[in-house]
């Protein structure tokens, strides 16, 4: 990878900083492609050895006026559910529409592609853990727009012969993350008496460090081994939200004065438990994740100088 140009679409949001700054080692042909809409841009300054361009996907003269790469990871997306489910127009523009656009200009420079896909996909599936090989059955417009996505990187494999690898992530936490750990952190830092939990917290997540994530989307982006390939990215087990709550209040040594409550009413297309099979990115990546979500938790608490 050290001579390829690299592009990452969405390098300015909370995973495309971890792997951009982890690529900024590897290679020094490094571009970052986002329209900031949900990225920030001290994700960007924060990998100075990257080309930043600040655009839209969905703007194919520009994506496609970059200079010519080898190897794209795309990451650019709308990312939350209950918006897709608010906006479904929206959310295939961005997408399903905006996946293609990145498909052509891996056609034009015939790189290859790295698509970052979702458990979103699988919606709620009767089998666990969930198996690459379960096939698609979204509840959510996101998880539909991802599929599509995934179907036209195969399309573009089958039949422009695109050299393609499908990652599905589980939910990815870590410095600079957004999502349910990060809602707890905000909710505690104002109010320590309360944690209010949307849903029944039993809905339950498989949790993955995003440097372990990141370290299987450089095998993957590295090697032509596994053109093809979808791969299911996460730890192989799950957490309850109520657990997940737990675990924060006894880090922060809460747990005799916070009082947890739930909303019992959930967001449109939440499903109810992510809890991943990751035996073939276990064996063929030989990819083991490390981090557990205790010191992770405790790592991003330290991070945001939480005291209470
Ligand atoms: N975070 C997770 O737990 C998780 C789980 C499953 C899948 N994913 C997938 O991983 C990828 C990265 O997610 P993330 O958590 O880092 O989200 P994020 O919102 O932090 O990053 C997405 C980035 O895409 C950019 N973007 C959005 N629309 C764009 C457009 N039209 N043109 C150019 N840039 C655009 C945003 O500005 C942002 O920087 C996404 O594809 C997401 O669907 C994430």
């Amino acid at each position: 990878m050290e001579e390829q140009k690299v592009l990452v679409t969405g390098g300015a949001g909370f995973i495309g900083y971890h792997l951009c700054k982890k690529l900024s080692t590897i290679t020094s042909n490094l571009t970052i492609y986002d329209d900031l809409s949900s990225g920030k841009i001290e994700n960007v300054t924060d990998v100075p050895l990257a080309t930043f361009v600040q655009g839209n996907i969905l703007d194919l003269k520009t994506l496609c006026g970059l200079p010519k790469q080898d190897l794209i990871y795309h990451l650019a997306a709308q990312v939350v559910v209950p918006y897709s489910m608010e906006n479904p127009l929206i959310d295939f523009e961005t997408n399903a529409k905006g996946t293609v656009c990145v498909l052509e200009k891996a056609r034009q420079d015939d790189a290859k592609v790295v698509f970052a896909s979702s458990a979103a996909v699988y919606g709620n599936p009767s089998v666990f853990p969930t198996p690459e090989s379960y096939g698609f059955h979204p509840f959510s417009c996101y998880g539909l727009s991802k599929i599509v996505g995934e179907q036209y990187c195969q399309m573009y494999r089958e039949q422009y012969g695109l050299d393609i690898v499908i990652t599905r992530f589980a939910n990815v936490y870590g410095l600079r993350c957004h999502g349910v750990i990060h809602d707890f952190l905000d909710k505690l830092a104002k109010n320590p008496d309360k944690l209010e939990i949307i849903g029944t917290g039993q809905q339950s997540r498989d949790f993955v460090h995003v440097s372990d994530l990141v370290e299987a989307l450089i095998t993957v982006g590295a090697s032509d081994r596994f053109n093809g390939e979808t791969f299911n990215l996460g730890i192989g087990k799950t957490t309850s939200i109520l657990e997940l709550a737990d675990l924060i209040l006894s880090i922060l040594e809460l747990k005799d004065r916070t009082v947890i409550t739930t909303t019992n009413q959930s967001w449109q297309g939440d499903v109810t438990k992510i809890w991943f099979d990751i035996g073939k990115a276990k064996q063929e990546l030989n990819w083991i994740p490390k981090v557990t979500l205790e010191d992770s938790i405790r790592e991003v608490i330290a991070d945001r100088k939480i005291s209470l």
